[in-house]
């Protein structure tokens, strides 16, 4: 059975509530185990003993928050432990034009770096019945979350997981 682990550091919730709809999704898949964990419970192990990880962070200045940016350092010594894993990144914002985009290379710069395959949010298939304006880099909200946010995020989870379900 396949894995996957989504977390994220959120300070006032919006991401963390992403981070529920992006599991919701993804657990839809068949053949998958998915965790959504609280970012202060994960440590390197569980980074490397997941099949597919999609790690999240709200926009601070353009960037990820200083928090996560302090679990990827801190945890560098993983290096070689993750090549061939599939990683996926998500953002939220308090503006439009925040800077999900950057804060979200920010993380797949680092799934790169440690080798992962990364996915991301593609706009739905004209064939399927769901409707996803895929965010290109990976899944992004601003402002307050809607009901549409929270679809998309299920809709992003369900296709990372059927992509982590493919190839494992
Ligand atoms: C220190 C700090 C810096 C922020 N910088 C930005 C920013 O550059 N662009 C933006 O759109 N929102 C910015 N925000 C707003 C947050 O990205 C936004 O409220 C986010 O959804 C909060 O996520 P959370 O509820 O998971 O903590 C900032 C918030 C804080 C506290």
């Amino acid at each position: 059975m396949a894995s996957i682990l989504v977390t994220c550091y959120s300070r006032t919730g919006k991401t963390k509530k992403l981070a529920a709809s992006i599991g919701k999704g993804a657990k839809e898949v068949l053949g998958v185990d998915v965790d959504v964990l609280p970012f202060n419970r994960v440590t390197a192990s569980d980074l490397v003993r997941y099949d597919g990880i999609i790690l999240g962070s709200p926009v601070y200045f353009g960037g990820i928050a200083a928090e996560l940016k302090e679990f990827i350092d801190e945890t560098t010594f993983v290096r070689g432990k993750l090549v061939g894993k599939v990683g996926a990144a998500f953002t939220t914002a308090g503006d439009r034009t925040g800077g999900k985009e950057t804060a979200i290379l920010s993380i797949v710069q680092a799934m790169l770096i440690h080798g992962m395959i990364v996915v991301g949010d593609p706009i739905a298939d004209e064939s399927s019945n769901e409707e996803h304006n895929g965010g290109h880099y990976g899944l992004a909200a601003d402002g307050q979350l809607t009901e549409h946010d929270l679809l998309q995020a299920e809709y992003f989870g369900r296709y990372v997981a059927s992509v982590v379900a493919r190839m494992c």
